[in-house]
């Protein structure tokens, strides 16, 4: 649907611009016909973004997250002080207006263990005022408060973390007030593909625990390689088993009175494979429950697992399948569920309140392990696409490198993440600084500065305008590069010790950035027309383009070529219209 919206948008942008090209008499080249560019082009134009109607739609980072974390300077050495020092400035420095609108804390925000009622708590010493109130103090700036987590039993630095908490977290950071979720991975543990054997499914009543149906082995409709084993070992004389990896599924069918809460109960047969067990109930289609069956003493053969299912009124379909056939299945399934959680977190919150709902960004942070782009739209908002960055000029040339190739599996609301900016920090010389902001803008990053902000704020409280870093965050143009509400990630045009990166851009505009890899200047010709030509963008074809130079802030009129001078690990960038 997404994608039908930005097609229909360009279209009415390419044929507007026509249009006034010829009312104020411009030469339009007339092209020629050309079967075989025609087909190519429409080849291109489908492979432009997989996004499709099944993505998170959440509302939110419809353009890429612009914001600031606490992670890539800062580390451990956080508090509350610095984390309102950091929204105050982000404010007073003019960056919240440029866009920045997310104050991220990262790890080590957390006590050491959970509250008596099991919810996740600050850390009282250095965030004595607790992360409601920093909430609210972060809003009354005009900017928004981020949180952190990992999908594993501890966070990175060993803080309780939210694996098989996901419920009770994200209405946590609902109540508290969070508009921004990062999702490590540390401390994961992957959910077994093994699947429990299953004597009876039961559906009781949720709050009498009255059995309502039961359905035995030969009552159950099996799908795949779901089998029925004979065994005198248990009551029933019988088992289901073939529900590994995915393999094969039971189908119950139950016809509720009312819609509502019931328990599920599933009679096992214990076994002795090694490790713990799993299945996930599906009621007529939507993922209601994850029941984990624990690694088993045999001294009887039966056991019981229970989880409570929303059924809807009238006739459903209940399903048992465990559908992990491997790691990355494991990931996406635990990603989703955090993602679902915090859709209903906050809407509980609103109604609860009767506040207007405060949808959470939800960045998911698995280092690329489980090719998190297949999957990433329907989880969340973005994924990150690689291991961490560090203030170097190799950490974000490689880390580019791999972010490049994944351009068709962005789009607005679900984003590549190739981690957070590191412009101003280590030893980056101006142009790698440059270089870096330019190409996680071409490349729709979401923008989470990693610096210390506050230092763009003189002793006087003025801003710091002559501040070089100051200077590249605060690029107006280049911001807008990467804000466009297209969406669409630039596609490498050009390989070599010179990259040439194209983007579309909206009103038919495009913008070419020249990445210079080497470790001299390096000389670029780019002749604007073969751009018009390419399947993904709608640049007009014609002789003559207007040409902004974006970090020279020039603008070069009628020209149809342009010959980039760029200095060693440096970028420039054009929009060429
Ligand atoms: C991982 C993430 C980083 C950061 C740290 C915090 O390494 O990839 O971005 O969040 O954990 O511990």
């Amino acid at each position: 649907m997404k994608l039908d919206v930005r097609k229909t948008a360009a279209a009415v942008a390419a044929s507007a611009t026509v249009a006034s090209a010829a009312v104020a008499g411009k030469k339009i080249k007339k092209k020629t016909f050309c079967p075989i560019c025609s087909v190519k082009k429409l080849a291109n134009k489908v492979k432009i973004s997989q996004c499709t109607e099944t993505g998170y739609n959440n509302g939110v980072a419809l353009t890429p997250p612009m914001g600031w974390s606490s992670w890539n300077l800062f580390r451990h050495k956080i508090n509350e002080d610095l984390i309102k020092e950091i929204a105050d400035a982000m404010v007073k420095s003019g960056l919240a207006d440029c866009g920045y609108k997310y104050v991220n804390i990262d790890d080590c925000w957390q006590a050491s263990s959970r509250d008596a009622n099991g919810k996740l708590q600050c850390d009282k010493v250095n965030f004595p005022g607790g992360i409601k109130a920093l909430a609210d103090y972060v809003n009354s700036k005009g900017v928004k408060l981020g949180i952190y987590s990992s999908n594993g039993t501890h966070t990175c630095e060993d803080y309780p973390a939210s694996l098989r908490h996901e419920r009770i977290d994200a209405e946590t950071f609902a109540e508290w007030g969070i508009e921004y979720f990062k999702y490590d991975f540390c401390h994961n543990v992957p959910i077994s593909s093994l699947a429990p054997r299953i004597i009876a499914v039961s559906v009781a009543d949720n709050d009498t625990g009255e059995v309502l149906a039961r359905f035995e082995a030969d009552k159950m409709k099996l799908k795949g390689m779901a089998r029925i084993v004979p065994d005198e070992g248990c009551d029933t004389k019988m088992y289901v088993d073939g529900l590994d990896s995915g393999a094969g599924s039971i189908v119950v069918p139950f016809e509720a009175s009312k819609a509502g809460e019931y328990l599920i109960h599933l009679d096992i047969r214990k076994d002795s494979r090694k490790g713990g067990k799993f299945t996930m109930v599906k009621v007529n289609g939507r993922e209601e429950a994850h029941i984990y069956c624990p690694s088993r003493k045999n001294w009887t053969p039966e056991g019981k697992l229970m989880e409570s299912v929303h059924l809807d009124e009238g006739m459903n379909t209940i399903e048992l399948i465990n559908p992990v056939g491997s790691r990355a299945d494991s990931a996406a399934i635990q990603y989703k569920l955090m993602g679902r959680e915090l859709k209903r977190a906050t809407k509980k919150y609103a109604e609860a309140n009767g506040t207007e709902e405060k949808p959470i960004v939800y960045s998911i942070c698995e280092w690329g392990f489980n090719f998190p782009w297949r999957w990433g739209a329907e989880a969340g908002n973005l994924w990150r696409t690689t291991p961490d960055i560090g203030a170097s000029w190799g950490s974000f040339l490689g880390i580019y490198e791999r972010n490049i190739p994944l351009a068709k599996y962005a789009c607005p609301g679900a984003w590549n993440d190739p981690d957070m900016l590191e412009v101003g920090n280590g030893n980056l010389t101006i142009d790698e600084n440059i270089a870096h902001f330019s190409l996680w803008c071409m490349m729709c990053a979401p923008l989470i500065l990693g610096n210390d902000v506050r230092k763009f704020i003189k002793e006087d409280g003025s801003v710091d305008t002559e501040n070089k870093i100051y200077q590249i965050l605060t690029n107006k143009t280049m911001i807008g590069i990467n804000q466009d509400f297209l969406g669409v990630q630039c596609r490498r045009e050009k390989f070599g010790i010179a990259d040439v990166l194209v983007k579309p851009l909206e009103n038919s505009k495009i913008a070419v950035c020249v990445f210079n890899k080497g470790s001299k200047e390096a000389s670029v010709k780019l002749e604007f027309a073969k751009y018009a030509k390419l399947g993904y963008v709608n640049l007009p074809d014609k002789e003559y383009y207007n040409v902004h130079d974006v970090w020279a802030d020039k603008h070069i009129e009628n020209i149809s070529n342009i010959t980039a001078k760029v200095p060693r690990h440096g970028a420039k960038v054009y929009i060429v219209e």
